[in-house]
């Protein structure tokens, strides 16, 4: 399939830009800044994008494009830092700004270009950039200015070579995907062949290729990416070949397990292993008030208990299959340059299973080319119920880690009953899902309040809503004040051992997501 290949010089949008360019319809992978570009890699490849970096091209070591990039005869797409090491490469100078250009600021033209085909004049651009073209570089012309004067695109006479000093990724930016549809689809030639139903198709042909007669083995979380798994695995193969395997820990949402068992077997799902080990966490966490020894209990438990029902249900030899998503596989950041292959299995564990079969070549990934949104996507598309296909995200050690403290088997009911309400709450006012996350937290503090004439001491209730596109960064949810109020009162009218409601107003950083 036709790919535009994005190389990641570390920006905080390199993501974004391979989001942007497969909603266009074409096919796009990230890869590191230092990529040789092999005849293999080359093979489907169209086009290539050098992404922005949180480094300077005059820093002592910035990261840097092998020469084959430049060389492979391919259209090229510089986006901000990605513009400057062509300038740089090619004989241009960069350098730093008096005062960052930041945010937005008209483009103005100053000659035609294809890659702004459709774009008017004077649209506003999102630019991040504390460097700046100061001299170009042989071979390039400027096609735009920034309302400040400064160069905000260039472009080569003689090879099919771009560069933005803007961020066309960036929601802000006016015209963004249309100057990223122009360069992938009009100058590239990428066809739009990137669809789920391709996805699905390809993905199931995959599966039943690689597993043949074999039986395959998934953990189910009860999140949208391993029902998802599930749902492609009984699409692929039989169901007497497909193992789901569900722990509930006791620190699930309520009913939660019991939603999941029958959303699988909806799925067409025979062989469903369900165990029921909320005893068995609950007694291992007793006494234990420390956040991190709270985690390591529920992981190593994790693993003695799917070591025993692997076992069990004769599933040693088989396939696992993961959950594990695109996004998962990259790491960006500091990591410049580097793809770190990160293990994602159930809680977080690098379990000896998950071990012990990629050392055998036997893990499947059926989602590690997606992201998380087209998961979703996909999970509709095979008929995965709206509630599962839309479910927040939930961390591995569950509600161990919003029961501040000690972990009891009475805060976690009145912890589920609270939580219940709050989430139902959400969906009926249509909040649900304009929030990335929302969830409850139980605080180890007794207030006071009065009911009737009587002083009564109840539990202190933390709502948490966050809006965020990945989990790294989360603003607050700004609640409609009377949604929050009325919610408030529910909580604490319907459940007795909760005396206050407060809601959690940080953001992430400072704060995280989860409160420990
Ligand atoms: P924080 O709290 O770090 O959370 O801002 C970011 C996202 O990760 C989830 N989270 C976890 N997920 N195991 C998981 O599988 C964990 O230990 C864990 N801790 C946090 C959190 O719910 C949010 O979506």
């Amino acid at each position: 399939m036709d790919r535009i290949l994005i190389l990641d010089f570390g920006g905080q949008t390199t993501q974004l830009i391979g989001r942007r360019i497969r909603d266009i319809g074409v096919y796009t992978d990230i890869h590191p800044a230092d990529t040789v570009l092999t005849p293999e890699l080359l093979e489907e490849t169209k086009g290539i994008i050098l992404s922005g970096s949180p480094y300077s091209v005059n820093d002592a070591d910035p990261p840097w494009p092998d020469e084959s990039v430049f060389d492979c005869g391919l259209p090229l797409l510089g986006i901000c830092f990605g513009t400057q090491v062509m300038m740089k490469h090619f004989g241009g100078q960069v350098t730093s700004l008096p005062t960052r250009e930041y945010g937005r600021a008209r483009v103005v033209f100053k000659r035609h270009s294809h890659l702004f085909e459709g774009v008017p004049e004077h649209f506003a651009s999102w630019m991040s950039h504390g460097d700046s073209i100061d001299r170009l570089a042989a071979g390039f012309d400027i096609v735009a200015e920034s309302e400040n004067g400064i160069p905000s695109a260039v472009e080569a006479s003689e090879l099919p070579f771009f560069g933005l000093q803007f961020h066309p990724e960036v929601s802000h930016c006016e015209y963004g995907n249309r100057i990223l549809e122009n360069f992938a689809v009009n100058i590239c030639g990428a066809a739009k062949a990137w669809t789920m139903d391709r996805y699905i198709e390809d993905t199931i042909e995959e599966i039943r290729a690689r597993v043949g007669s074999n039986k395959v083995l998934l953990l189910i979380s009860g999140g949208v990416d391993s029902t998802v798994v599930a749902g492609l695995l009984l699409r692929a193969l039989p169901p007497d070949q497909v193992h789901l395997l569900h722990i509930d820990t006791g620190l699930m949402r309520k009913d939660e397990s019991s939603e999941v068992i029958r959303d699988l077997e909806q799925l067409g799902a025979s062989h469903v292993h369900f165990v029921d080990a909320s005893r068995e966490f609950l007694s291992a966490l007793q006494g234990i008030d420390d956040p991190e020894k709270k985690r390591e209990i529920i992981g190593d438990l994790f693993i003695t208990i799917q070591e025993r029902e692997v076992e069990r249900i004769n599933v040693k030899d088989s396939y696992l299959a993961q959950g594990t998503l695109y996004t998962d596989l990259i790491e960006s950041g500091k990591g410049v340059g580097k793809k770190a292959h990160v293990i994602k299995s159930h809680h977080n564990v690098r379990s000896p299973l998950v071990e012990e079969k990629r050392d055998r070549g036997l893990i499947i990934e059926p989602l590690d080319r997606i992201y998380k949104d087209e998961v979703r996507r996909v999970g509709r598309i095979i008929g995965i119920s709206e509630d599962v296909v839309t479910r927040h995200p939930f961390p591995g050690p569950g509600l161990a880690v919003r029961i501040l403290g000690e972990v009891t088997p009475e805060k976690c009911r009145i912890l589920q009953e609270a939580d219940a309400i709050y989430v139902e709450e959400l969906k009926k006012r249509g909040l649900y899902d304009q929030i990335w996350q929302a969830f409850s937290v139980l605080l180890p503090i007794r207030s006071v309040g009065v009911t009737g004439d009587a002083r009564h001491y109840g539990y202190v209730l933390a709502l948490r809503a966050v809006v965020s596109s990945d989990g790294m960064t989360a603003d607050v949810f700004p609640f409609p004040f009377g949604d929050l109020q009325e919610i408030s009162s529910l909580i604490t009218n319907k459940l007795r051992d909760i005396g206050r409601v407060v809601y959690d107003c940080s953001s992430k950083p400072p704060s995280t997501i989860e409160w420990e």
